[in-house]
């Protein structure tokens, strides 16, 4: 039997572990291969349980670097691509945009030429893993849908909103079959603790201040990890060419409401008095650009492809809870070194 080569771009990051290991456990008869560069973000010990897997490969390579994308591609002459690798972190595209522009924009083109260059490209898919922040903000009411303009404000979300339209101009001019989503912030195990709930999670375990921007007023849609995973792999499957697909949990928070929410659960797992990590929190300097609220209109994915969220915010955040409390060594090997010199030059 013809076995596919599925590549699997940023499959050492945090949402990218999670669609590696569901693909190679689901998906016998494909060979995955995973290609990260291992930035800050990338960590091979998220993928340890598949690692010896006989359909899991690992290439270690960086997509600004087209010469070395066209030889992997000529190798290996994968049939389809996922693409997640990217830098994921506003606040750090704040500080430094030109690397977002390098990686997310320069290397999705890098990846975009070598499958076609390389590749039988139109009997594959090019699936991009995008977000809803490439539609900027809305106001207290509405709803991100497929054919809201894009408008975004940070440069993280400017750099994905403009791999975005790379895509779909492969789509239109050389006949590249693509797929593109666009899903709410996600949580769960192996996210990076710079990302609020990860890094809230840490600091209330080691009683740190918790660093809320503004007021606190300001709106995410949260969607577990694994059902973002179970998302990417039905829209893979069985999406139509060239559409776009919103993802996410119906699950608005706000920023406050949730940290209260996480202070309480965190209480009870560590057997701390009811409002004692709540007296952590500390309302900081905003963050610039901060969009007010992000939420998802994802009934087009649930009509037509038939995916849905499948658990409450209440036991994904205990899952993700129980997951970094039995972890700390996972949570110590990242917060130790590099991640200090980020954290105070964030939170200074
Ligand atoms: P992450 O930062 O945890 O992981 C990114 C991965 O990409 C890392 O393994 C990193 O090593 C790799 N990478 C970075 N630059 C690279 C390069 N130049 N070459 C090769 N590999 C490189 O990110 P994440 O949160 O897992 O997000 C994955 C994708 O999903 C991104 O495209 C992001 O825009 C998108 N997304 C994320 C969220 C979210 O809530 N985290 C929501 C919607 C969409
Ligand atoms: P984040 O996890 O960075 O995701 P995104 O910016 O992609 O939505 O932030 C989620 C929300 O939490 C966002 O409104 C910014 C806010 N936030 C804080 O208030 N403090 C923090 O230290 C961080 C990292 C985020």
């Amino acid at each position: 039997m013809n076995r596919k080569k599925i590549l699997i771009t940023g499959g050492a990051g945090f949402i990218g572990s999670h669609v590696v290991r569901l693909f190679v456990t689901s998906y016998p008869n494909y060979d995955i291969y995973n290609l990260d560069a291992l930035t800050y973000a990338g960590n091979l010990e998220n993928l340890k349980d598949v690692e010896q897997a006989s359909n899991y490969n690992f290439v270690k390579a960086d997509i600004t670097d087209a010469s070395d994308l066209n030889k992997l591609f000529k190798l290996y002459n994968f049939d389809s691509v996922i693409h997640l690798a990217a830098e994921s972190h506003v606040d750090r595209s704040i500080e430094d945009p030109l690397s977002f522009a390098k990686t997310n924009v320069l290397g999705t083109i890098n990846l975009l030429e070598s499958f076609k260059m390389y590749s039988d490209f139109k009997k594959g898919l090019f699936y991009h893993i995008s977000t809803d922040e490439v539609y900027g903000t809305l106001g207290e009411t509405g709803l991100f849908k497929e054919n809201t303009s894009y408008d975004p404000n940070s440069p993280y979300a400017a750099s994905k909103a403009s791999s975005d339209h790379f895509v779909r101009a492969y789509g239109e001019t050389y006949g590249l079959p693509f797929v593109i989503s666009n899903c709410s912030n996600n949580y769960g195990s192996f996210q990076f603790p710079e990302k609020l709930i990860p890094l809230f999670i840490n600091n209330i375990i080691n009683l740190k201040p918790l660093p809320v921007y503004g007021d606190g007023n300001y709106t995410r849609d949260w969607l577990f990890v694994v059902d973002h995973a179970k998302a990417i792999d039905t829209v893979f499957h069985k999406a139509k060419i060239g559409e776009t697909y919103n993802i996410g949990g119906h699950n608005e928070w706000k920023n406050i409401d949730l940290v209260k929410l996480l202070c309480s659960k965190m209480n009870k797992h560590l057997n701390r008095a009811a409002g004692e990590s709540e007296k952590l929190i500390t309302f900081v300097k905003d963050r610039p650009g901060h969009d007010l609220r992000y939420a998802i209109d994802a009934s087009k994915i649930e009509r037509e492809l038939g995916w849905k969220p499948s658990l409450t915010f209440d036991s994904g955040l205990e899952k993700t809870i129980a997951w970094y409390l039995e972890n700390e060594t996972w949570l110590n090997h990242l917060t130790s070194g590099k991640y200090q010199e980020y954290y105070d030059g964030q939170y200074k």
